[in-house]
């Protein structure tokens, strides 16, 4: 468990992380969301006691991190795989980090098995490749098979099979009753990895949510296309639906009167043209949305349903 309340912290006048309260618990997966510079890594930093907050506290299972009787085997943590000295084998950089925590050598055969480096274990580190030196970082974070795993990016250049390796690694994990928070900016792979997201922004607490909570928050809609968008627009609308322009629509020649500009809505107008411009719409099912058409004379070039994806949840909830 890890318990974040009321945390701050400045870097002279930058508000880094800003009265941050949450927690995340075990026997989940977490997610840590923000965009660039909203204070993910620093708050990793201040639960792992690399940082004093000037604020507030971050405890791993009820202590500060500097209070953990058995810190390796407590929690793991990754948060820059760049940070290894080069010049060590894999072997030896695991081997020193399990000396220092007082970890067998076995374990860190382990471990090297467990991320996919048993091959590259005695090559110098700093001929490793970018997705090698996660893989490396991975390892050391797990060498002490610890009940917490903080893991910042951790899936920044990892091949697709590493990438799936890592999110059924993390799902286990989790499935065994550990506490695992992870950040990444791939919002698919946090999407199918994470049942809990915590979103921030400008250091401050945004979303503290299940991932499934928040895509069914967000409606989903139909995507129509239609070489008579606009007036299969106003019928659509006449049916109760809500329109916008899909991205990539075509420009015509027949704006749709009277469309009122909403907050943050794209209110391009939408035009009939020959190569079918496209619906986002709301409010109606796929088939209803065919029926209206059908009705309306309209021929229809594309019809789908689609979700909500986390990524658009994500830009709007952080607007
Ligand atoms: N050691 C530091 N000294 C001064 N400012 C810092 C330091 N570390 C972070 N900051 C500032 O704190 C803010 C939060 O940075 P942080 O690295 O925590 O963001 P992040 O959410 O991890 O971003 P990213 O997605 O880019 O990794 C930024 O404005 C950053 O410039
Ligand atoms: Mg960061």
């Amino acid at each position: 468990m890890i318990e974040v309340t009321d945390l701050t912290k400045l870097y002279g006048s930058t508000r880094a992380v800003s009265g941050l309260t949450f927690r995340v618990k075990p026997g989940q997966v977490t997610g840590f969301l923000g965009h660039n510079g909203a204070g993910k890594s620093t708050t990793m930093r201040l639960i792992l006691g690399l940082h004093t907050p000037t604020a507030g506290k971050a405890l791993i299972n009820g202590v500060r991190k500097q209070e953990l009787r058995d810190p390796m085997r407590e929690v793991g943590a990754m948060l820059d795989a760049a940070e290894v000295q080069g010049g060590r084998s894999a072997f030896a950089h695991l081997q020193a980090l399990a000396y220092a925590g007082g970890i067998g050598r076995r374990r860190v055969v382990a471990v090297l098995e467990e991320v996919g480096l048993a091959g590259a274990a005695r090559k110098r580190i700093a001929g490793f490749s970018q997705g090698m030196r996660q893989r490396l970082g991975i390892a050391a974070a797990l060498l002490g098979d610890p009940g917490v795993l903080i893991l910042d990016e951790p899936v920044n250049g990892l091949d697709p099979d590493g990438i799936r390796w890592l999110r059924t690694l993390l799902r286990s994990l989790a499935a065994e009753g550990r506490t695992v928070l992870l950040s990444s900016h791939l919002m698919t792979e946090m999407s199918l990895t994470a049942d809990r997201l915590i979103i921030i922004g400008r250091g401050r607490l945004i979303e503290d949510t299940t991932t499934a909570d928040l895509l069914a928050r967000f409606q989903s809609g139909v995507l129509v296309r239609s070489p008579h968008a606009a007036r299969l627009s106003r019928a659509l609308e006449a049916a109760g639906a809500t329109i916008r322009p899909a991205e990539g629509a075509d420009a015509g020649e027949e704006p749709v009167p009277g469309r009122p500009a909403e907050a943050g809505v794209d209110v391009r107008p939408i035009r009939d043209v020959g190569a079918g411009a496209g619906l986002l719409v709301t409010g109606l099912t796929a088939a209803a949305v065919g029926d209206i058409a059908l009705a309306n004379g309209c021929g229809v070039h594309e019809l789908v349903s689609r979700r909500t994806s986390l990524e658009e949840a994500f830009m709007e909830i952080t607007r």
